[in-house]
C-alpha cells in the first residue's frame, strides 16, 4: 500500500543530493511510503498518484530520532539521589548499585511494561530507533534475561555487563572483569549486538575495558564504549584504538581525545541530558565539530543520570549549550545517530530508505530548537507504519 505526504512546507532529508545543505533541505515537498520503504521524495506539486494521501498542510518533516543511547531495562527510580543532587550533592555512579537491586528484584514481566512504557514515550516524541542496553542487573541471569527483554522490541541491544564491578565482587574486581568476559559474555552475546563498557573512574580502568571490549568482538560483538563522562580518562583513545561504532559523552575531552576522534572513524555521541541532570559542565560539540568529528546526540534515559526519552529537548540543549547550529543538532539527532549505530537504511529519507518520518506542527525542523519544551511531534511513521 503506498502513501503520499503532500504539502510538507521543509523536508529534512539529510540526502545533500535531495535538497539543499548537509540536511538535503526541500522546501513544498512530498514523501510517497510504500510498504516499508520511502518510494519516492519531491516537489509536492508532482507527487504521483497513491493509494492514499496525507495532508501535511504545511507542516516540516524530518526522518525519525534514532536514539543510539539508552538503559531502559531497569526497574524503580531514583527520585530522591536527583533530589539530594538538586539541593548540591554530586552524581556517583555508585547509585547505578541501587538500581541494580531494584531490577534484580523485578520480574521479567515488569522490566518488560517498563521498558514498553519508556519505548512508547520515546515513539510519541518521534524516536523510531532505539539503541539500549543491559547493565543493571549484573549476574548472569540478569544481564541476560534484561538483553533477551530488549531484544524483543529492538534490535539494537548492547551487552553492558561491565557497567560497575557487582557488589558480590566489591574485594575482586579481576574475578568480575573474568565472568563479564567469560561465563556472562557466553549467555549474553546471542542476545547482542554491540558490547560496551563504563570506563571512568569507580567502574573500569582502560585495562579492564579493553579486555571486556575485546572479548566481546571475539564474540561477535561491535564494541562501543561510556567514555570520560566524569573527567578525563583513557576512554576516548582506547574506543578509537579498539575502532568501536562510538564514544560516549565525551565530555571531558584533552586535545589528543578530540585529534585521535577526528583522525579516527569513532562517532562522538553526546548525551547532555546527563548533564542537565546531573548539573555537569556541557560537552563541547563545538570543538569537536570544528575538528571535524561526527557528533550523534542521543537521549542517555536511565533512573540515573538522564531521565528524559525525549530527543526534541535534546537538540534544543545541544543547540541553547553546546554550541551547536539548530541544523547540526538535528543531523545529529537522526543522521548522527545512524551513523553510531552504523546502519544506512535509516537517519535519512531517500528512496530504500525506511519510511521513519516526523511530521512536526511547525513549519520548520528549527522550532525544535526554537521552541524548547513544546510538544511538536504531531505524526510519526515507523517503517511505513503510522503511529499518531
Ligand atoms: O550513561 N555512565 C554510566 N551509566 C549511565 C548512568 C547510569 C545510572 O546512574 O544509573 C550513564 O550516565
Ligand atoms: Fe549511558
Amino acid at each position: 500500500m503506498s502513501t503520499a505526504i503532500t504539502n510538507i512546507s521543509s523536508l529534512v532529508t539529510n540526502d545533500p543530493s535531495l535538497g539543499d545543505g548537509p540536511l538535503g533541505l526541500v522546501q513544498d515537498a512530498a514523501v510517497v511510503i510504500d510498504g516499508d520503504r520511502v518510494a519516492w521524495i519531491g516537489a509536492s506539486s508532482k507527487a504521483p498518484a497513491t493509494d492514499n494521501a496525507v495532508d501535511a498542510a504545511g507542516r516540516a518533516a524530518l526522518p525519525g530520532f534514532v536514539d543510539s543511547h539508552s538503559h531502559l531495562v531497569f526497574a524503580g527510580d531514583r527520585t530522591a539521589e536527583f533530589n539530594a543532587r538538586m539541593s548540591g550533592q554530586s552524581y556517583s555512579a555508585g547509585g547505578i548499585r541501587t538500581t541494580v537491586a531494584a531490577t534484580r528484584a523485578a520480574t521479567d514481566e515488569q522490566l518488560e511494561a517498563n521498558l514498553l512504557r519508556y519505548l512508547g514515550e520515546a515513539l510519541r516524541q518521534g524516536t523510531t530507533t532505539l539503541e539500549t542496553k543491559s547493565g543493571y542487573g549484573l549476574t548472569t541471569r540478569d544481564e541476560s534475561r534484561a538483553l533477551r527483554i530488549a531484544a524483543a522490541h529492538t534490535d539494537e541491544v548492547t551487552y553492558l555487563g561491565a557497567h560497575v564491578v557487582a557488589p558480590e565482587f566489591a574485594d575482586d574486581p579481576a574475578g568480575y572483569v573474568g565472568l563479564v568476559t567469560g561465563e556472562m559474555l557466553d549467555a549474553c552475546a546471542p542476545h547482542a549486538r554491540w558490547v560496551d563498557v563504563f570506563c571512568e573512574k569507580g567502574a573500569f580502568d582502560g585495562d579492564q575495558a579493553r579486555a571486556v571490549l575485546k572479548a566481546g568482538e571475539r564474540r561477535g560483538l561491535i564494541p562501543r564504549v561510556h567514555a570520560n563522562q566524569l573527567g578525563h580518562g583513557p576512554g576516548v583513545q582506547l574506543a578509537v584504538e579498539v575502532g568501536a561504532a562510538s564514544a560516549d559523552h565525551c565530555t571531558h575531552l584533552t586535545d589528543a581525545d578530540v585529534d585521535a576522534l577526528a583522525q579516527g572513524t569513532t562517532v562522538a555521541t553526546l548525551l547532555p541530558g546527563a548533564e542537565f541532570s546531573t548539573r555537569a559542565r556541557w560537552p563541547d560539540a563545538r570543538r569537536l565539530l570544528d575538528a571535524g568529528v561526527t557528533v550523534a546526540l542521543s537521549t542517555d534515559c536511565n533512573p540515573g543520570s538522564s531521565f528524559t526519552s525525549s530527543m526534541p529537548f535534546c537538540v534544543a540543549l545541544a543547540v541553547r549549550d553546546m554550541g551547536m547550529t539548530p541544523d547540526e543538532a538535528v543531523w545529529s539527532a537522526t543522521a548522527g545517530g545512524a551513523a553510531a549505530l552504523r546502519r544506512t537504511d535509516i537517519g535519512r529519507l531517500a528512496p530504500g530508505a525506511r519510511a521513519d518520518l516526523v511530521l512536526l506542527d511547525a513549519p520548520s525542523h528549527v522550532h525544535l530548537a526554537y521552541r524548547p519544551g513544546v510538544p511538536l511531534v504531531s505524526a510519526v511513521w515507523r517503517a511505513g507504519v503510522r503511529h499518531q
